[in-house]
């Protein structure tokens, strides 16, 4: 039997994530005990989420601890089994963790259908990401047939699904994506009616331009300046999603717009963390299941090999290197 390879955190960064921050060890695989579940991991998940808990802040959720394996989502196939809810050879999602093997008591282990998605999508588009693209659209923004929905990150793992989510919905959707292959995938692949590169230097006005009737719902995954000029598009008694702030995670300062916009434009502003949201999982991942079972959704993913190479995948998540869902393959 192969050993576990684990990835820990050494130190907390200081200013950007760099790879001296962690540490790749070798460890014996662990062995279950009474009701628990040995996994071996296929796919490891990278989020921006990941950047936050490096930091010794207050926030939504714990900081990682210095010294421990990293946190992280993961699929995988169970190995060893001492619980009567799993069985060798099960497809499971779970939160194993940047390492090779985990061992769970099945509490927050799910089996998934691996006949319906290749199994890394649960842990994109019919998995976390895509439960806040649902919840973010459907439960904050609630677009209408005709309506105009702005969506940042658009072709991301949230933001893709965001997009098509939309677009069935009978919204318009424009998206927000930084360079010309990114954009001409979403109009192209995913179906949004125009997308915008942010990095162009006339992007003010091509937004503009490709919201003739303003924006009714913004899902914003970004912050900065593109959100400063989404802002200023939104029409009356809209809705904003504020979802993720990417553009910020490494120190750059947030910004909200002008305060006499609220009121003149009487929009509503959430934000919401999809975890608060449990219980509507089970109906968000139904619905997005079925969809792309009736090929309904389309995604990509970028895959980076071996857990060695995963600091080095999240500081390019971070700098927005990743084209769709980051993923590691695990070896
Ligand atoms: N609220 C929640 O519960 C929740 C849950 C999951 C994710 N999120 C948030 O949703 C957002 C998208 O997450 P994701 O997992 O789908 O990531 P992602 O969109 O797959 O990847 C991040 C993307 O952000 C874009 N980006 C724009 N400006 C950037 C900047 N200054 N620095 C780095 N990236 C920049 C890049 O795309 P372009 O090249 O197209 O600009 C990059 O590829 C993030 O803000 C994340 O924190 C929130």
């Amino acid at each position: 039997m192969p050993s576990n390879i684990q990835v820990l955190l050494d130190h907390r960064p200081t200013a950007k994530v760099s790879l001296d921050n962690f540490r790749v060890i070798e460890t014996p695989v662990p062995t279950p005990g009474p009701g628990e579940v040995l996994v071996r991991h296929s796919f490891l998940s990278l989020d921006p989420y990941m950047r936050g808990r490096l930091d010794d802040a207050k926030s939504y959720a714990k900081p990682q601890e210095v010294g421990e394996v990293m946190t992280g989502g993961t699929v995988g196939v169970v190995e060893a089994s001492s619980n009567p809810r799993f069985k060798v050879g099960d497809p499971v999602v779970g939160a194993g963790g940047w390492q090779r093997y985990s061992l769970s008591d099945g509490k927050t282990l799910r089996i998934v259908d691996a006949k319906a998605a290749p199994i890394q999508a649960y842990l994109g588009s019919l998995g976390m990401p895509g439960v806040t693209a649902w919840y973010g659209l459907n439960k904050i923004i609630a677009p209408k047939a005709g309506e105009t929905v702005l969506v940042s990150a658009a072709t991301g793992a949230v933001g893709s699904m965001v997009g098509q989510l939309a677009r069935l919905a009978g919204a318009r959707a424009v998206g927000i994506a930084g360079g010309r292959e990114k954009c001409a995938y979403a109009v192209k692949e995913l179906g949004y009616d125009a997308c915008i590169d942010h990095k162009s230097a006339s992007f003010a006005a091509e937004l503009k331009a490709a919201l003739p009737n303003g924006v009714d719902g913004l899902f914003e995954n970004v912050g900065g300046e593109p959100f400063q000029q989404a802002a200023r598009r939104l029409n009356a008694f809209s809705r904003v999603a504020i979802c993720g702030l990417i553009a910020s995670y490494e120190g750059a300062p947030t910004s909200l717009p002008d305060m006499r916009m609220f009121l003149v434009k009487r929009f509503k502003i959430e934000g919401f963390i999809v975890s608060d949201h449990l219980d509507l999982w089970p109906q968000a991942i139904g619905e997005l299941v079925s969809l792309a079972a009736a090929k309904k959704l389309t995604w990509r993913e970028t895959i980076r090999q071996g857990l060695a190479n995963a600091p080095q995948a999240l500081i390019d998540l971070l700098q927005g290197q990743n084209f769709g869902k980051m993923l590691v393959r695990i070896d």
